[in-house]
């Protein structure tokens, strides 16, 4: 019998959205995920690290997990390049600490497991330059160790059966008024790989606002499956929209973790890889050229779609659009196995 799995490497910033997409592929039956790098972005790469490897037992799985870059390709190097790390520590202060957007932990154990001995980046290319048959690729934090990877081998872009990114914005920014926090947070890695010519799938913020966006009734549609994975992602989800709400929604007053009703939040990464479990959640993709600014200015980290049609070929696929109901249908299949 031929193996019908499609063989996959993830490569996140674990991370709230990062651990429903990657529980969700971990889920998946028509994937092998067989590795796990991870990068710095959301959280340190140390605690990426650890969350990715808390999912990995938490699902009694055997499944290796690579540390990644600690930070940015250009860390340090010029104004404007700082590492990202922690950045996305705030100001507002919980429980006498700076409130920190995604969790540092995950909550669950890692049951003993560590990381491989082999570092993320060189775990990419061998495993990419020894491939037989194509393999995906999701990357859902910012893309230092992809770069990275295909700085030492570019050959191994043609190795990658689809690299499916959450990234960038088609008209909008959320770190800043017009670049995406992945992107922005090692804007150069970002750029290298729309250069690469990897078979890309972008997964933007406006696309996965459509299919991914979370209100308190989805998530109790969540729970109500009862399975430990459901569980999980329901009390992450509601911890997630507590900690957004009482960064920025002015006279936010409520304890933790109740929920405003009107609340919800977008599962970024879960959007942007849903498409390689089912591509029928897509409903409009394009092929566009793509390209990432890294010149350091107010667009640092824009996603740059050249909409002219002879300046030079499309070099990925932008999602546009998502079934919404089939993408949070997808999920609940997913969650209700386990
Ligand atoms: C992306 O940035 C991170 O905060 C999320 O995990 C997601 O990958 C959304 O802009
Ligand atoms: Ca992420």
């Amino acid at each position: 019998m031929p193996d019908l799995k499609r063989k996959m490497i993830v490569d996140c910033d674990t991370g709230t959205d990062d651990a429903v997409a990657l529980l969700g592929l971990l889920l998946a039956d028509n994937i092998d995920v067989i590795g796990i790098t991870s990068v710095h972005g959301n959280l340190t790469v140390e605690e990426a690290t650890a969350n990715n490897l808390s999912l990995v037992h938490f699902l009694g799985l055997d499944i290796p997990v690579y540390q990644g870059c600690p930070h940015s390709l250009t860390a340090g190097l010029f104004p404007g390049r700082t590492s990202n790390t922690l950045c996305q520590t705030t100001r507002k202060e919980f429980d006498g600490k700076p409130l920190r957007i995604h969790e540092p932990s995950l909550g669950l154990p890692t049951g003993g497991r560590t990381a491989e001995k082999e570092h993320a980046v060189s775990y990419l290319v061998r495993t990419l330059r020894e491939a037989e048959e194509p393999i995906d690729v999701c990357a859902t934090g910012p893309l230092t160790n992809i770069a990275a990877a295909f700085l030492l081998a570019p050959e191994i872009a043609q190795k990658i059966g689809t690299l499916y990114i959450m990234g960038g914005g088609i008209h909008i920014g959320n770190r800043t008024p017009v670049a995406e926090a992945n992107f922005v947070d090692d804007a150069e890695a970002a750029a290298k790989v729309m250069l690469s010519g990897a078979n890309l799938m972008i997964g933007p913020i406006e696309a996965n606002e459509a299919g991914a966006t979370y209100t308190p009734e989805d998530i109790a549609t969540i729970e109500a499956l009862g399975t430990k994975s459901a569980a999980f992602v329901g009390a992450l989800l509601r911890r997630f929209i507590w900690r957004c709400d009482y960064l920025w929604k002015p006279g936010f007053s409520l304890a933790p973790y109740e929920i405003d009703p009107d609340s919800s939040c977008c599962v970024h990464d879960w959007a942007a890889v849903a498409p390689a479990i089912d591509p029928t959640v897509v409903t409009d993709a394009r092929a566009e050229v793509c390209r990432v600014d890294c010149s350091g200015g107010m667009a640092d980290g824009q996603l740059i779609i050249d909409r002219r049609g002879y300046f030079t070929a499309p070099n990925a696929t932008v999602v546009y659009d998502m079934d919404e109901k089939r993408c949070k249908q997808l999920l609940l299949e997913l969650l209700a196995k386990y």
